[in-house]
């Protein structure tokens, strides 16, 4: 495989052709298309919503998307779940979980198991969480999401997604979002693969607004990388796999619909390596709310109020002067869904796995464990440099809602509230502390 090819930029008009000449000039629908290509437009937004938040891409393709086969119900049973997210009551207590085993034979698609969300994909609003495992390529499956777009971090093994709009391959300490309703394949680089998923019912992602942090820092707007165009000339048959409004459902194609052979807009997968990511942080003392590290934001009708903020706590330095260093104890109005992609995270010494996942939901009390709060009530601050981890959080308005795979798993850890219980009342304090 030759090296990929990226075009770089967030949300940009990009242009990029296959072949030479695929793409019309000066017009989107020409009365007959280079090579008899098909021009298809995929809208992302509606058609009047404002110019920056506009998102359509014109594909010129073989054969126009909808040449296929009635869809049917996905015969395969998966753990794949969707809002409303109502198979059990959701308790308010704090839920981690081991990271999932690999089970053998499973695709990208069929490896998919939801650990919970909120929301529902009717009123595109909410999210689904999930974690997937693969064992196997996907070869003549491929798949489409029209309920949400899809934010991927790898977390074990590479993938090359082979979409219509080009071929990108990720790492883990990399994240790929693959916008609603675009089909790919996920074809694995290792021999297993193994991560996370937050699937976006709402408004899509967008990188944060800088504040008075200035026109630069967190993620930039050039280190975000999206495909040129590369396509598949195949007239086998093939399967599509769409989920829709919560369901998986699938259609016989008689050709690849990786079929696009040019295309232009601003509505394509892209990735991002997360050690672009410039930290920004206190060098004085207390440290800035989490919201410091956010990635990705995707906003909901609620002003300033994120559907789900998509935050990396990736290495830094951390220099705060008399100051309790790592994440402090804390009961929130969102809800935070937690990951480790590798390392260690430092408010949590043990249990928090890399593959793993924890859940604090609104206003359950969390914070450092038992022998964090000690270490670092009476660490030597000198700086400290927090290297080779990198933690994740989607953060979502509403409380996210375990599935019953999450709640009955025998990789739920019961015996989480234990890290706390050695946290002894302190007062009054001893005669140092009384100032
Ligand atoms: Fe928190």
């Amino acid at each position: 495989m030759p090296e990929l090819i990226y075009q770089s930029g967030f949300g940009n008009e990009f242009a990029t052709e296959a072949q030479p000449g695929a793409l019309p000039v000066g017009q989107n629908a020409p009365q007959r298309n280079a090579y008899g290509l098909y021009a298809e437009q995929v809208s992302g937004s509606a058609f009047t919503a404002p110019r920056g938040l506009n998102r359509r891409t014109w594909m010129y393709r073989i054969r126009p998307s909808v040449v296929h086969e009635p869809y049917q119900p996905f015969a395969t049973q998966t753990l794949l779940r969707s809002g409303l997210f109502e198979e059990l009551p959701t308790p308010p207590n704090q839920m981690r979980w081991n990271p999932p085993d690999f089970p053998s034979a499973t695709d990208f698609v069929e490896g998919i198991t939801t650990l919970g969300g909120n929301g529902d994909p009717a009123n595109q609003d909410g999210v689904g969480i999930h974690l997937y495992t693969a064992t196997s390529s996907m070869s003549a499956r491929f798949f489409y999401n029209a309920d949400g777009e899809m934010l991927i971090l790898p977390q074990q093994g590479g993938l090359r997604f082979v979409t219509e709009c080009g071929i990108l391959e990720v790492k883990p300490g990399e994240l790929i979002v693959i916008p609603r309703g675009i089909k790919f394949r996920v074809d694995l680089l290792d021999e297993k693969a193994r991560g996370y998923i937050c699937e976006n019912y709402g408004q899509p992602f967008r990188l944060p607004e800088l504040g008075p942090i200035g026109a630069n820092g967190l993620a930039n707007s050039r280190d975000f990388l999206t495909p040129v165009a590369a396509f598949e000339d195949g007239e086998g048959e093939c399967e599509v796999v769409s989920k829709f409004l919560g369901r998986l459902w699938s259609a016989k194609f008689n050709h690849s619909p990786i079929d696009v052979v040019a295309w232009h807009g601003n509505y394509a997968p892209y990735k991002y390596d997360m050690a672009r990511f410039n930290c920004i942080n206190t060098v004085s003392f207390d440290h800035p709310d989490p919201s410091i590290f956010t990635v990705l934001t995707a906003p909901s009708h609620l002003h300033g109020i994120a559907n789900v903020d998509f935050v990396i706590f990736p290495p830094r330095w951390l220099v705060a002067e008399h100051t309790f260093r790592p994440p402090w104890f804390h009961r929130n109005m969102m809800n935070e869904f937690m990951g480790l992609i590798y390392g260690e995270y430092d408010a949590k010494a043990e249990g928090f796995l890399p593959g793993g996942a924890s859940l604090h939901n609104c206003m359950s009390g969390h914070g450092p464990d038992a022998e964090t709060f000690a270490r670092a009530s009476a660490a030597d601050l000198k700086p400290q440099h927090i290297k080779d981890s990198l933690a994740f959080m989607f953060e979502t308005r509403m409380v996210v809602r375990p599935t019953r795979f999450a709640l009955e798993t025998k990789i739920l850890q019961h015996e989480y509230y234990e890290c706390w219980q050695g946290l002894k009342r302190l007062y009054p304090g001893v005669e140092a502390d009384k100032r």
